[in-house]
């Protein structure tokens, strides 16, 4: 499923479309291409695919097929809290698939999606160096070792409180201006 552009992406676009401009018409620039891209918008929509065809004169689904090949790219959006579930070994025997699931039911997207609020996204990871920790799964940049499948519905309240709390705030700041 693509997720609409927001107005931001919508503005990346024009700057990728100038830095586009500065690269070589060449196949072999594909991957720092899509580099740019990626580090422009943090992922690869569907509308960039289309243009990086164009410019390097080649085809659509063979910049698709060269994406898809490397896993640095990514084809969804990030959200704003990325949780990564360690399906390494020492995770994976310690219910890592479990609690990956859970996230998944509780946010009601599949590992590799976004929440359609952007909220949230899911992958899962293979060991992340932090074994003795196991299972481990990583939300932002925050590392929660010792992970059991109990735990995901209360992490992800403490962030929706947490969003809660700066809306708030926020509001609070506003109405005292
Ligand atoms: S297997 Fe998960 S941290 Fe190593």
């Amino acid at each position: 499923m693509n997720q609409e552009l927001t107005t931001e992406e919508q503005a990346a676009l024009k700057n990728i479309a100038a830095k586009l401009s500065t690269f070589e018409r060449q196949r072999g620039n594909l991957i720092p291409v899509l580099q740019m891209i990626q580090e422009e918008i943090a992922y690869l929509p569907p509308e960039t695919l289309k243009m990086v065809a164009e410019h390097l004169g080649i085809f659509e689904c063979e910049v698709y097929g060269v994406a898809t090949f490397y896993n640095q790219f990514r084809f969804r959006p990030p959200g704003k809290h990325p949780i990564k579930v360690c399906l390494g070994t020492a995770c994976h025997v310690r219910a890592g698939d479990i609690i990956l699931e859970n996230f998944e039911r509780k946010l009601e997207i599949s590992e590799g999606e976004t929440t359609p609020d952007r909220e949230f996204s899911i992958e899962r990871v293979a060991c992340v160096g932090c074994c003795a920790m196991a299972p481990v799964a990583i939300i932002g940049e925050t590392v929660h070792g010792q992970m059991a499948p109990s735990k995901v519905e209360g992490l992800l309240m403490r962030i929706e409180i947490e969003k809660e709390m700066e809306e708030r705030e926020k509001q609070k700041n506003e109405s005292g201006r």
